[in-house]
């Protein structure tokens, strides 16, 4: 049995440790194991030469603990329309002697490989996003690393806008789904957290700061500083956002941040200081926490037991706090957004606390 694998769209924290994994369950059946650079682009060119790369059980170690993806990754869409790629594809699995891929990656990652698995490609799919949005499946790598950049970022941040009494905007990833932007501005106790789900008007958010402002300065200079947690990809009601211009990849992605800036450069007339920062790719690069070099290695040995179960077409997924496999056309489905009822606070603009019902034992 000799496995492909591969890291497909942005990387994220928990791809290596992935890796890892997938090359320890191998060894464990006596399958052998080749990393494929770049993602798809490995399985799209003519001379796959350079792409290819055999992973024995001494990278385990080093990939364990490593943020990135060793294998680098490239937002290669082998199956996009108007440039269908499959027939290269299937010649090079061939020419590779390539009996099944293990595909790491987000939905249009996955997608692809449905696609392919549907054209005779065996493929498998490891899921991982920091966004934490991809269907059939309650995690993927890298969203708790991101999590805790974003938290740990925030007390930084909280001494000088302390300092300064500022409204601080902190930009957070998230193009779909605000969950990055819910829970770590849930942790960091945020005052204000804006989510793609919800769309906000200018003089709600006004106001809302203002409040809090307001009740906060009988408590003295110590608690006049406001952090507003934003998800990149938020809508501001009223407003459309116009790209026509925007480079898209082969998934018809543009790239996406500054909003937060934008928000600042609205309000700064209505607060005294008011700051902006984007986290950006320091929720990506950070190395893999316990949870995502956990889970990667999970993942990654139960890709391998798949392939040995038959279970191809599959993915590797957490439901119930529980490893499943699923069907790779799960990921097609809607991507698992907010419930704004449910966990959004909308007057506050805010997030719900969880709380028992009084009654639940
Ligand atoms: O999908 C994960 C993600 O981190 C999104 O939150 C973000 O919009 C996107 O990737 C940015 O990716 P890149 O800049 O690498 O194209």
């Amino acid at each position: 049995m000799r496995i492909g694998v591969l890291t497909g769209g942005g990387d994220a924290p928990g791809l290596n440790p992935a890796i890892a994994g997938v090359v320890e369950g191998a060894s464990r059946y006596g399958y052998e194991v080749v990393g494929l650079k770049r993602g798809w682009e490995a399985l799209v060119v003519k001379d796959t030469g350079e792409y290819v790369v055999q992973l024995g059980p001494e990278i385990i170690r080093e990939y364990s603990r490593l943020g990135g993806s060793r294998l680098h990754c490239s937002r290669t869409n082998p199956v996009s329309e108007g440039g269908d790629r499959t027939e290269q594809v299937i010649e090079n699995v061939k020419k590779l002697g390539l009996d099944v891929i293990i595909a790491i990656g987000g939905d249009d990652t996955l997608g692809a490989g449905a696609a392919l698995n549907e054209r005779g490609v065996p493929v498998i799919g490891i899921p991982k996003t920091i966004d934490r949005d991809l269907a059939g499946t309650e995690y993927s790598l890298g969203y708790d690393t991101a999590l805790n950049v974003i938290c740990n970022s925030a007390e930084q941040i909280s001494h000088s806008a302390r300092s300064h009494q500022t409204v601080f905007f902190l930009e957070v990833m998230g193009r779909h789904a605000g969950w990055l932007a819910l829970r770590g501005g849930e942790a960091a106790f945020a005052d204000v957290i804006l989510i793609p789900e919800y769309s906000f008007k200018i003089s709600k958010l006004i106001s809302v700061i203002g409040e809090k402002l307001g009740k906060s300065r009988e408590m003295g200079l110590e608690h006049m500083y406001k952090l507003i947690v934003v998800a990149e990809g938020v809508h501001i009601e009223g407003e459309e956002e116009v790209r026509k211009d925007a480079k898209l990849d082969e998934f018809g992605h543009y790239s996406l941040g500054g909003v937060g800036n934008y928000l600042k450069s609205l309000l700064e007339h209505n607060f005294d200081h008011t700051r902006y920062m984007a986290l950006a790719y320091l929720q990506r690069g950070a190395s893999p926490s316990q949870k995502d070099r956990q889970m990667g290695r999970r993942f990654g040995n139960n890709a391998v037991d798949m392939i040995k179960d038959g279970h191809i077409g599959y993915m590797v997924a957490l439901q119930k706090s529980r490893l499943v496999s699923v069907p790779l056309e799960e990921i097609k489905k809607s991507p698992s957004l907010i419930d704004v009822d449910k966990y959004y606070d909308r007057d506050n603009l805010n997030v719900k606390i969880e709380r028992i019902r009084s009654g639940n034992k």
